[in-house]
């Protein structure tokens, strides 16, 4: 198969647009149409990114349009149901984090798409950043030995909007946090058996600070702090084993590592890691809608990724299932904070 993949879009906010742009970048797709309930960001977004048609209802799209594969990007309380349709249409669908508000709602799509036989991939970036990348493969190699234990964390500055409403899901839980938790659980090989959260919320009732620790299968730990009380964005995760650490701080290519096994890590060591290591290199921001993000380059890795997937037929990286996973965990710091005491997470 070499044609391009013809693309749809439902959702022409921030980072349906920024999408796009990533998706052009990978030379593999075709932008044909796009929607949103919004009509004028439905037509916006044609005009800018270039899709052909536009509609104000995603199932004129998906009715109309001659489509391989369609992106979601909405609120969080609409991902589930338009995903939901897209694969009902027979799409391969590529779908915004955290996919669905529940492990429940996240589990009947990931099904859905399963049954229907077509590709589905959610959008966690972390682990298409090139600091991420190069922190998984020193992981990989040993630099720290058997990992022990994790921190992580994603702090952002008062969010407004529908993320600062319950009712769309939002709130930083939903919206950065599950970025790390995903990134955690792509770095260990074992399944979440317990959490223990401690949640504060805010006044139109959405977490303002969720401090939860998470206790895996053979005796990994990890503990995560996600907020909205800092005045910008920072994240890290620090990865400890029994032969070192290493940290990673979003948003950063550095990395440090300190290893008893890898002689280049002997003393503490900080690296820098150079931008190319993923996604293609096609020039940033020649669409004049979008000024070229510090992330396309990683959206379109994963454009690659999920691409690739759909021509091989084979799992993509951060499949469905993968969200669902997020999902446990936040099902589980959700019921923990409100019950203040720890609690299990089923094994699936
Ligand atoms: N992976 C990343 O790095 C990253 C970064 C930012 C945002 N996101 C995710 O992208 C998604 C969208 O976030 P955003 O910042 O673009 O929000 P946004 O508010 O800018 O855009 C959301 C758009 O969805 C539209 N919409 C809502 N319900 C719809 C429906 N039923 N059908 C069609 N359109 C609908 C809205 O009108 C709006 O234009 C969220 O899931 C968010 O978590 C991911």
């Amino acid at each position: 198969m070499n044609d391009k993949l013809r693309f749809g879009l439902i959702g022409c906010g921030a980072q349906g647009r920024y999408l796009s742009e990533a998706l052009r970048l990978t030379g593999a797709a075709e932008l044909i149409a796009c929607a949103d309930v919004r009509p004028e960001a439905a037509q916006a977004a044609a005009a800018h990114c270039g899709y052909k048609h536009f509609y104000s209802d995603l199932h004129d799209l998906l009715e109309q349009e001659e489509l391989d594969a369609v992106v979601v990007a909405v609120v969080h309380d609409q991902l589930q149901p338009c995903g939901l349709a897209v694969v009902a249409s027979g799409r391969h669908l590529f779908i915004e984090k955290p996919m669905a508000l529940t492990a429940a709602a996240g589990r009947e799509l990931a099904a859905a798409a399963r049954s229907a036989g077509k590709k589905m991939m959610v959008g966690y970036t972390l682990p298409f950043m090139p600091a991420r990348v190069r922190l998984k493969e020193l992981v990989r190699q040993g630099a720290v030995g058997a990992v022990v234990h994790l921190a992580a964390g994603q702090l952002i500055g008062g969010i407004g909007g529908w993320l600062a409403r319950p009712e769309h899901g939002g709130g930083p839980l939903l919206y950065i946090g599950t970025h790390v938790i995903y990134q955690v659980l792509d770095l260990i090989d074992a399944a979440p058996e317990r959490v223990f959260a401690e949640i504060a919320f805010t006044e139109s009732g959405v977490d303002a600070e969720a401090l939860f620790s998470v206790r895996f299968a053979g005796g990994i730990t990890a503990q995560f702090t996600v907020s909205q009380r800092l005045g910008c964005r920072y994240g890290w995760i620090d990865v400890f084993g029994d032969a070192g650490r290493i940290h990673s701080e979003w948003e950063s290519n550095a990395l440090t590592v300190h290893s008893r096994d890898l002689a280049a890590y002997r003393d503490p060591t900080t690296i820098e890691v150079p931008a190319e290591v993923v996604g293609p290199t096609a020039r940033l921001g020649d669409m004049a809608s979008v000024n070229a993000c510090r992330y396309s380059r990683a959206w379109a890795a994963e454009f690659v990724e999920f691409i690739g997937a759909i021509r091989e037929d084979r799992r993509p990286r951060v499949a469905g299932e993968d969200g669902v996973r997020v999902l446990e965990i936040t099902d589980a710091v959700f019921a923990s904070g409100r019950a203040g005491r720890p609690v299990c997470i089923p094994r699936s």
